[in-house]
């Protein structure tokens, strides 16, 4: 990691103590998330971080070195950085040993002198130890999770502080480099672009970079025995893929099958919400469904098995919806998993499969009593919930009443504009009511309030 020592250097020499400490007050260790008010930190805006991860997989243990470059946007006497089930070893903010204690999932640093307003910084945490998955309000895991051949790792909601030091917030986003450095014969994939791959001695080190912003939930660097291709996409997009070695003979074809779709659902997708976002795409399947899930890793999904073509679609659709056009608050999830799934149903009518209106007919069909119409899809009050059927397919189904509402034409303009003007950007459930509006012309508020904020079936709207 000759550019983590560069760039402590030059820092250290840039370095500049302001002579009166006393203004300076701690970073707030929370955002005050309705469902997660420790994620996240005050006080400054991550640009960068350099991680460098070495895997032990004998013991399952890590050992990481996170450099993180920020500004500091207010005057700072300490800041905050969550981590979970890891020992800090070491802490240097610009270059000099600084003060840490740990709590939870936060690691408060206190650098020595205190970090002006609008200044660059860098903090370098080394830190280590057994990796433990994070366990949800739902119950269920992400972060770190080690597997038979490796490790699988996913952070949304709140699984990234499982594996490394970061200011775990959709709110800010970041470019990301990893060094991730596995036994020689492994594979390791993070987000970006594949830098170099370098064996030394027994071990292998993948290097990542990717330069687009990303939140930290979408962070991976999933590792294990893979089979591992690049190929090229719509414009010669580089993609990425790795499965798994695992499964036998006919999972390989399936999952080579779907694959080989990647490209074509990108296109289609661009053609109708606007250009892909990312510099690279990808998948990465692993053998591991005792996860349960698949999330959208920035341009690299995770499945936890071979997916199937709607989950691909769903996963890539997400690259707009949620990865670049993100929720700024959880209780607005459906923000991301309702037009994906929406989505995921526009790919099928695509490919020859129901159209998105079958699709809300048959769910339509559904009793009042069925489990699809409840919670409410926004205003969510219990993080438990973060992930029903509700979620899902109560909040596809609203955007295609709302296009049925305002007609095709409007609709399609309403979704380009969403992403045109959220791009790589934070969001809010008003935001796109007010857009919604505004593109249409039509005042929405009831057709909301039924298909958003009222839980059960709705009958007329
Ligand atoms: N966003 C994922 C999807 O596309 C689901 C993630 C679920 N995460 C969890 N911790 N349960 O459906
Ligand atoms: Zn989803």
């Amino acid at each position: 990691m000759r550019r983590v020592f560069t760039a402590v250097l030059s820092l250290t020499v840039a370095l500049a103590i302001p002579s009166a400490a006393a203004a300076f007050s701690p970073g707030a260790p929370g955002l005050g998330d309705p469902f997660f008010p420790d994620q996240g930190n005050g006080g400054y805006d991550a640009l960068h971080y350099d991680v460098a991860i070495d895997y032990r997989y004998d013991a399952q243990s890590l050992r990481g070195t996170v450099l993180m470059t920020a500004r500091a946007t207010q005057d700072l006497s300490s800041f905050n950085l969550d981590l979970r089930g890891l020992q800090v070893r070491s802490v240097r903010v610009n270059g000099r040993f600084a003060d840490r204690s740990q709590a939870g999932q936060e690691l408060t640093i206190t650098p020595s002198g205190g970090l002006r307003a609008g200044r660059t910084f860098t903090a370098l945490v080394e830190y280590g130890g057994t990796a433990t998955p994070v366990v949800d309000p739902d119950e269920s895991i992400e972060g770190w999770i080690p597997t038979p051949d490796g490790a699988f790792v996913v952070g949304e909601p709140q699984g990234t502080p499982g594996w490394m030091p970061v200011n775990d917030t959709p709110r800010d986003k970041a470019t990301y480099a990893f060094a991730i450095t596995v036994p020689k014969g492994k594979t390791a994939v993070a987000n970006g672009k594949l830098v170099s791959k370098v064996t030394l001695g027994g071990k292998t080190t993948w290097l990542w970079k990717e330069d687009d912003p990303m939140a930290s939930y979408l962070a991976t660097a999933t590792n294990g025995d893979f089979r591992f291709w690049k190929t090229t996409g719509p414009g010669g997009l580089p993609i990425y893929n790795a499965v798994d070695t695992a499964f036998g003979p006919e999972d390989q074809a399936a999952a080579d099958e779907v694959l080989a779709k990647q490209g074509d659902i990108i296109t289609f997708f661009s053609g109708l919400f606007g250009p892909y976002p990312y510099a690279s795409a990808g998948a990465i399947v692993d053998d591991a469904d005792f996860v349960g899930y698949a999330l959208e890793s920035q341009g690299r999904a995770n499945y936890d098995r071979v997916p199937d073509e709607d989950t691909v679609a769903h996963e890539i659709a997400h690259q707009w919806f949620g990865n670049s056009v993100t929720l700024g608050s959880w209780p607005d999830i459906w923000l991301n998993e309702g037009f994906a799934t929406w989505a995921e149903w526009r790919w099928g009518e695509e490919a020859g499969g129901p159209t998105v209106q079958d699709q809300f007919d048959r769910f339509y069909a559904r009793p009042p009593t069925s489990s699809i119409w409840s919670p409410p899809v926004a205003g969510l009050t219990d993080p438990a919930d973060l992930f029903t059927s509700s979620t899902y397919i109560k909040g596809a189904m609203a955007l295609q009443a709302l296009r049925v509402k305002v007609g095709d034409p409007a609709f399609t303009q309403i979704l380009r504009a969403w992403f045109a003007e959220g791009r790589a950007q934070t969001v809010t459930t008003a935001d796109f009511i007010a857009l919604a509006e505004r593109v249409s012309g039509q005042e929405l508020s009831p057709f909301f309030d039924t298909w958003l904020f009222t839980a059960g079936k709705p009958v007329s709207w």
